[in-house]
């Protein structure tokens, strides 16, 4: 569904922007780890379009977070003024599934692909659960500042640079977080969630199917199911992360 949304605020928020939009209540149904796809130029070819996760979903607005501008479409998006128009089509796949009884979330992520789990944390948070943040970066700059963050959750960083965190950290946190966390919550590269695999699974001695998350490390480019660009390996054949994902059950992804 194609719609439109008005540009209602946009606010620096460490490397990145955040904007804000005033959604109608089609786009208010977006639920943690959906996407949408945002036209990103000032063309109407759909190739021009973005896949992007919001970080919120408020009473009447949705929250962007953007930060790699080195990609043209989204630094054409983060030139938008307050008071624009931004086309919309979405929301978009299969999103985050939390049950009742998993109070205590422990989220692990890259700071590129932080936006879903922002997302996750607010529903988290909503419902009284309990949230740890694990954050990976290239340097400390590119991490979320603390302050941007509710002060319920824990917040942890490891940097490759070592200037917030050493690069091993992130390892030996997850050795220490996992056996509390009773649902988790992950996105990165393929090398990063395999690693979450490889903690999980040397840390809980019980097989996990159901406890880990991940959000597919694929291009979503139609999200229609057209392009194919989106496939992943769940070892039990190919599918399309837009149709059947972009979240995966993180023991069912081959990465
Ligand atoms: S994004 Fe095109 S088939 Fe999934």
């Amino acid at each position: 569904m194609t719609l439109t949304a008005v540009l209602t605020e946009r606010t620096e928020l460490g490397q990145g922007l955040l904007l804000r939009v005033q959604a109608r209540p089609e786009l208010l149904a977006c639920r943690p780890g959906q996407f949408l796809l945002l036209r990103c130029g000032p063309d109407w070819t759909p190739y021009l379009r973005r896949a992007l996760f919001p970080v919120d979903a408020g009473h009447d607005s949705l929250v962007f977070w953007i930060d790699s501008l080195a990609d043209e479409g989204i630094a054409w998006l983060s030139r938008r003024r307050v008071g624009d128009v931004l086309d919309l089509i979405g929301p978009l796949g299969k999103g985050f599934a939390l049950q009742a009884q998993q109070r205590r979330l422990l989220l692990v992520g890259q700071a590129a692909q932080v936006a879903p789990l922002l997302a996750l944390m607010q529903v988290q948070l909503s419902r009284q659960g309990s949230v740890v943040l694990l954050l990976q970066a290239p340097t400390a700059a590119a991490l979320l500042p603390p302050g941007a963050l509710p002060p319920s959750v824990e917040y942890y960083t490891a940097t490759d640079d070592g200037s917030a965190g050493s690069a091993d950290a992130l390892d030996s946190l997850l050795g220490e977080v996992t056996p509390w966390a009773d649902a988790l919550a992950a996105a990165g590269s393929p090398a990063f969630l395999r690693q979450v695999q490889r903690r999980i699974a040397a840390t809980r001695p019980e097989p996990y199917r159901g406890f880990a998350q991940a959000v597919a490390p694929v291009p979503l480019p139609c999200g229609s199911g057209a392009c194919l660009a989106c496939l992943v390996d769940t070892g039990r054949g190919h599918h399309r992360a837009c149709q059947r994902g972009p979240v995966f059950d993180l023991a069912e992804l081959v990465l």
